[in-house]
């Protein structure tokens, strides 16, 4: 009786499956990818900090809509000649990197700050991604 419990429970165990690798072999750790950056969460805020002031109105001095309000804007066809041919969010860090905008100058007036070379990493990485929400 007590060593066909025995044989029972050496039988559980069995059919639980043995690890496959020995003992020495490491566990491969799968590298973790982290998710890219996305419109809603990380470029809106962001660029609603240096631009927002001349891009979320019904109408930009330059006469685009307030394109930085909504995902659908941003991704479309620019108007400016700086970013002829490119959508908006492709022309973005062009005219940050030529130091056309924040305008002018690149940088907020009132020592507010210019956008910073991880800010802009940021932004090159959502692009890179397809640009998501
Ligand atoms: C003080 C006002 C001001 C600020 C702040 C500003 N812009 Fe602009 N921006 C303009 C004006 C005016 C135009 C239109 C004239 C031009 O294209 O140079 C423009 C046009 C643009 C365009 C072209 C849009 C199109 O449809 O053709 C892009 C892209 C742009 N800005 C990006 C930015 C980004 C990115 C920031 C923040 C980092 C920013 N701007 C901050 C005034 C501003």
């Amino acid at each position: 009786m007590h060593v066909r419990q025995l044989a029972a429970l050496a039988i559980a165990f069995a059919l639980m499956g043995c690890p496959t690798e020995g003992p020495g072999t490491p566990e491969p750790t799968p590298e973790p990818t982290p998710p890219p950056p996305g419109w809603a969460e990380d470029i809106q805020p962001l660029l609603a900090r240096y631009c927002a002031d001349c891009h979320t109105g019904a109408a930009t001095a330059g006469g685009e809509v307030g394109w930085l309000n909504s995902l659908e804007d941003v991704v479309a066809e620019a108007i400016a000649p700086e970013c002829e041919g490119e959508i908006r969010a492709a022309c973005v860090p062009m005219r940050i990197e030529n130091g056309d905008m924040p305008f002018p100058g690149g940088c907020l007036p009132g020592g507010l700050g210019c956008i910073t070379e991880d800010e802009l990493q940021l932004v090159y990485e959502w692009l890179d991604a397809g640009t998501p929400e």
